[in-house]
């Protein structure tokens, strides 16, 4: 199971963020957990340089951009020089910052070019009674994966976050069915995209009010590899309950 832990701007001191880098570590050694901590940037290679953790690290937004004339961008080639090995693409919250599909799409070329592992995040706002839901879950991954060569395709790593679930708790999360379901569509989407023994392979993360409370039952029954959790992983008293339960 991947746990990625999106620290947002939750975290903003070096105190915190070290006692969650060790919990990340007693996580990651619960058998076939691998974890991932997004911590704000200018924390990141603080936490990450020259360390060999046991965890991973991952940006929580990267720049569209190359490198230049661009001040205050963090270019994949940063993050990656910083011990980013992963990077979080079209978060909601980017996306209502105004990250369009097209900059999505730029940024996941950027990172794939630089070799973090991009997660790219999709999600439906509300859940309406024609499925247009699905058609808009379809259309993001498809303007995203399209431009890029098959064997790219196939590295990227997707979080299904509907925005309704996001920033809640437990009981305002995806109830396992939904998201078995929701997990099947979004399969049958990357097979058109991609080709023979990659297809059903993509590691596939759900995000939005996972906490340790209803992580067992959303891993048990709902066909995802991992999950991309946010507030829940931001708070050590919080985050360290998630070992204790996975291990339960
Ligand atoms: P949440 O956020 O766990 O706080 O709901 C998840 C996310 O936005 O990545």
């Amino acid at each position: 199971m991947l746990i990625v832990a999106n620290w947002k701007a939750y975290v903003e001191d070096l105190a915190r963020a070290k006692k969650l880098v060790a919990l990340g570590k007693k996580l990651a050694r619960a058998d076939k957990v691998s974890v991932v901590l997004a911590p704000p940037a200018p924390l990141l290679s603080v936490l990450s340089i020259g360390r060999k953790t046991g965890v991973a690290f991952a940006a929580q937004d990267i720049s569209a951009t190359a490198g230049g004339a661009y001040t205050g961008e963090g270019t994949a080639q940063a993050f990656a020089a910083a011990g980013a090995t992963y990077a979080l693409v079209g978060h909601s919250e980017r996306r209502a910052a105004g990250d369009t599909d097209a900059v999505v799409a730029e940024k996941l070329a950027r990172a794939l070019a630089q070799d973090l592992v991009p997660v790219l995040c999709v999600g439906e706002k509300e859940r309406d009674g024609e499925g247009r839901y699905l058609a808009r879950i379809r259309e993001e991954i498809v303007t995203a994966l399209e431009p890029l060569e098959l064997r790219e395709r196939a590295r990227v790593i997707i979080a299904y976050e509907p925005l309704w679930a996001i920033g809640k708790d437990a009981s305002a999360a995806i109830s396992a069915n939904d998201l078995a379901e929701m997990t099947l569509y979004i399969r049958k989407v990357l097979a058109e995209l991609l080709s023979g023994r990659n297809a059903g392979r993509t590691t596939v993360l759900y995000g939005g009010a996972v906490e340790p409370e209803n992580i067992r039952g959303l891993a048990a029954d709902a066909g995802v590899d991992g999950f991309l959790i946010g507030h829940a992983s931001a708070d050590p008293a919080v985050f360290a309950a998630f070992a204790k339960n996975l291990a339960a």
